[in-house]
């Protein structure tokens, strides 16, 4: 493959589509403002955990397929399709923040004004509609004085891989989605995709504001659809006999419904869900329209920690100085991703009532400490933080967790609650054991 493409910005989407690319053929350039994490890739270290990565990040880079660089000039001008995928963080106020793209298209617009090459601009940050034009396009002709269209082409590329199966989802896209308002552009990234996915690869052609949308549209149901099941969740607590994975699974044998994203539990957090969502309920603000659908949605989710600390108080009442396992700090498993995770905020509160929260993840340990501090103490096994703890709970689904039984609680504690927000275990009531699950009356 000949193709040259530049990624700007090293983060969790920008590093696995280098990686995925570069792997496929191409000769990647990995630009990003950051020096320490350029010269950390090109030391074959990545900057977070991410299963199958690694080898994908040290193999490109050994090869020299994958080029990390702080300088997006000379990537710029070497490269026939650069892919924009820096990071659009929530504001206070729940609305985007651009900066970060505000700042790289001014940088291509300068990449570009002495370049002889004329390259496709491809955003694959989430952005709300308009931004692919209204400021990419813009910033990049005020700054170079040169034209899209004539000069250079631009496109909206949405990206839906997960975290925790990232390299597999880039590897093998479910759907490809190319928003582009000019022929030129939307052939030229078409080639591309299919050059890199071969022929059968599904791909949607579209305009560049539909692309936007796409992905909030996406984001938002995968969400909606949660904060759905939570709410059959919480009802079936409430009824005798009922079990929320019963009914998961037979709505999802509709295939008007489908299965995943099923999953009920202590609520959605990561980067994306919590952030898109609210920047979609901002965005629909803006055009003076109240999305009422994706509110709720939100507002579900924000209250299902509540429900968690609500069935700590009725079994352990007062909580200061009460001993607390926390297993799993991470928004989910297979990732050491920490950001909006329910359990982050769930230790936030018990801090605050004063408990002697002790944490273990497999992963996540280290950015945990960087949050909390000192606030809590780090368990370097499941033993460890269970060890006379008089309420354990369960906030994600790894492997190692689902082992705990019966004997080895009882062998780390005298009495205990056990709260499994994903329900994982299956534990027989016991004297010495209280197992709540959520979702399972
Ligand atoms: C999500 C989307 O799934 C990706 O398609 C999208 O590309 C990505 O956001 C993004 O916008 O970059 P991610 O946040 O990595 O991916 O992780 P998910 O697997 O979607 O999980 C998000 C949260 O939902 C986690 O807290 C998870 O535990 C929770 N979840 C997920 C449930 O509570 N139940 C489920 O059934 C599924």
């Amino acid at each position: 493959m000949t193709d040259r493409i530049t990624v700007v910005g090293m983060g969790f989407v920008g590093l696995t589509t280098a990686a995925v690319f570069a792997e496929k053929g191409c000769t990647v350039y990995g630009v990003d403002a950051n020096v320490d994490k350029v010269r950390m890739i090109s030391k074959l270290k990545l900057p977070f955990f991410e299963p199958g990565l690694d080898i994908l990040v040290k193999k490109a880079v050994r090869s020299r397929r994958l080029l990390p660089t702080n300088s997006l000039n000379d990537a710029i001008r070497a490269s026939n399709i650069v892919f924009v995928c820096v990071g659009t963080p929530m504001r206070s106020d729940g609305s985007v923040n651009l900066e970060y793209i505000r700042q790289v298209s001014s940088s291509l617009g300068v990449a570009l004004k002495n370049a002889n090459n004329k390259p496709t601009i491809c955003v694959k940050s989430t952005v709300p509609p308009g931004t692919t034009e209204n400021i990419v396009q813009k910033h990049v002709e005020e700054t170079s004085t040169k034209k899209v269209g004539k000069d250079f082409g631009i496109a909206m590329t949405p990206e839906f891989l997960r975290e925790g199966s990232a390299v597999t989802d880039s590897m093998s896209p479910h759907l490809i989605v190319i928003g582009s308002n000019d022929n030129r552009s939307r052939n030229v990234v078409c080639k591309f995709f299919r050059q890199i996915y071969g022929a059968k690869a599904k791909i949607l052609n579209t305009n560049i504001v539909s692309a936007e949308l796409i992905k909030y549209a996406n984001n938002s149901f995968l969400a909606t659809k949660i904060s759905f099941i939570n709410t059959i969740a919480n009802v079936c607590n409430r009824i005798p006999g009922a079990d929320v994975d019963i009914i998961a699974k037979a709505i999802g044998t509709d295939p008007r419904i489908g299965s995943q994203f099923l999953n009920a539990g202590p609520g959605y957090g990561g980067s994306c869900f919590p952030k898109d969502v609210a920047g979609f309920i901002h965005y629909c603000q803006s055009l003076g329209y109240d999305p009422l659908l994706l509110e709720a949605t939100d507002a579900v989710n924000k209250k299902q920690v509540n429900l968690i600390l609500d069935i700590i108080h009725s079994h352990l009442h007062v909580l200061t100085k009460k001993r607390i396992a926390i297993l799993g700090t991470a928004f989910k498993k297979d990732t050491d991703d920490i950001r909006e995770s329910v359990s982050i905020r769930l230790m936030e509160e018990l801090i605050g009532h004063g408990a002697d929260v002790r944490a273990h993840d497999p992963m996540a340990l280290p950015n945990t400490r960087e949050r909390l501090g000192g606030k809590i103490m780090y368990a370097s096994s499941v033993a460890e933080a269970a060890r006379n703890a008089e309420a354990i709970i369960l906030m994600t689904d790894w492997d190692e967790y689902k082992t705990l039984n019966e004997k080895r609680i009882s062998r780390l504690t005298k009495k205990c609650l056990i709260i499994d927000t994903r329900r994982i275990l299956q534990l027989k009531p016991k004297k010495c054991i209280e197992y709540v699950a959520l979702g399972r009356s």
